[in-house]
């Protein structure tokens, strides 16, 4: 397990480290010595990085994945609020997509931008699926649609909600996944511990926040998430490793129409206390 390698020219011993640290494990400094983990800690360590995130000397390194640690210029990843703003007012769940593909490498860097996504105790235990292979993405929107035949008819609460869905594919729409080339999943492992794809969420509304930097689009996968968990040809199609659950999926592609006029929603429904 990692230690902190501290640059002793740069440390001003102003103990931050130590006292951010969420496992309580750097040993503050004293006049003599840097601050440490002392061996006994080391298995403690999360590997979150804070103690070097927050170190104000940059004197701070976790020694873990060092080769990721790249320059940093304080104040260099600010976004004006108002910029921010009509960023996030412009992303929209795209339906309508330009049949070419999305090149893998632009996925990648979306997911690589997902992959900084926070997750409990920091266990990282997100892993993605991309269905690349357009005619696989149908075979995908096929097989939830086979689920909605199974529960038109039945005290399903979706059961009345579906047969326009069937009815439309039958006639050679694709109401599940809107002719999106691609579909990404994040799932993440069974635990007997608690079932919650919380983790799983985040990381791909990282994806979905992310994408319209790249140019692309995406649509929350609703129907195929309601079908995966209880049609079990769906699931085994995903072949999703052993004892591995859907998050949720998004499809996306490159947007056929663009964005030309901002969300307006509900007003904020808060109560402060
Ligand atoms: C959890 C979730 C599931 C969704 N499922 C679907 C879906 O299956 N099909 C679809 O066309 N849109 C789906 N949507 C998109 C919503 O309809 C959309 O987010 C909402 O109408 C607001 O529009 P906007 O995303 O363009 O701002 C889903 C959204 C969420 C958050």
């Amino acid at each position: 397990m990692p230690n902190i390698i501290v640059d002793k020219a740069l440390c001003t011993k102003c103990n931050i480290c130590s006292s951010i640290c969420l496992m309580g494990i750097i040993k503050p400094a004293a006049d003599a010595d840097f601050p440490c983990i002392q061996s006994a800690n080391e298995n403690k360590c999360m590997l979150c990085g804070h103690c070097e995130a927050f170190c104000p000397a940059q004197a701070l390194t976790l020694d873990f994945l060092v080769e990721e640690k790249i320059p940093f210029i304080r104040g260099e990843s600010c976004i004006e609020p108002e910029r921010l703003a009509l960023y996030m007012r412009s992303r929209r769940s795209i339906r309508h997509f330009r049949p070419e593909p999305v090149d893998k490498e632009t996925i990648r860097q979306i997911l690589e931008t997902a992959r900084y996504a926070p997750s409990g105790g920091n266990s990282q235990t997100v892993q993605w699926l991309v269905i690349y292979d357009t005619e696989e993405v149908k075979k995908i929107a096929g097989l939830t649609v086979e689920w909605m035949r199974t529960v038109q008819n039945t005290p399903h609460p979706f059961a009345n909600y579906v047969s326009g869905i069937i009815k439309a594919w039958d006639l050679g729409f694709d109401p599940i996944c809107r002719n999106a080339p691609h579909l990404v999943f994040a799932h993440l492992p069974v635990s007997d511990f608690v079932d919650d794809r919380t983790d799983a969420i985040i990381a791909l509304s990282h994806f979905d926040v992310a994408a319209p930097a790249f140019g692309v689009g995406c649509c929350w996968a609703g129907f195929i998430r309601m079908a995966v968990d209880s049609y079990p040809p769906l699931l085994e199609a995903l072949a999703l490793p052993d004892k591995h659950k859907v998050g949720y999926g998004l499809f996306f592609g490159y947007p056929k129409y663009q964005v030309g006029a901002l969300a307006r929603r509900q007003p904020i429904d808060v109560v402060w206390r």
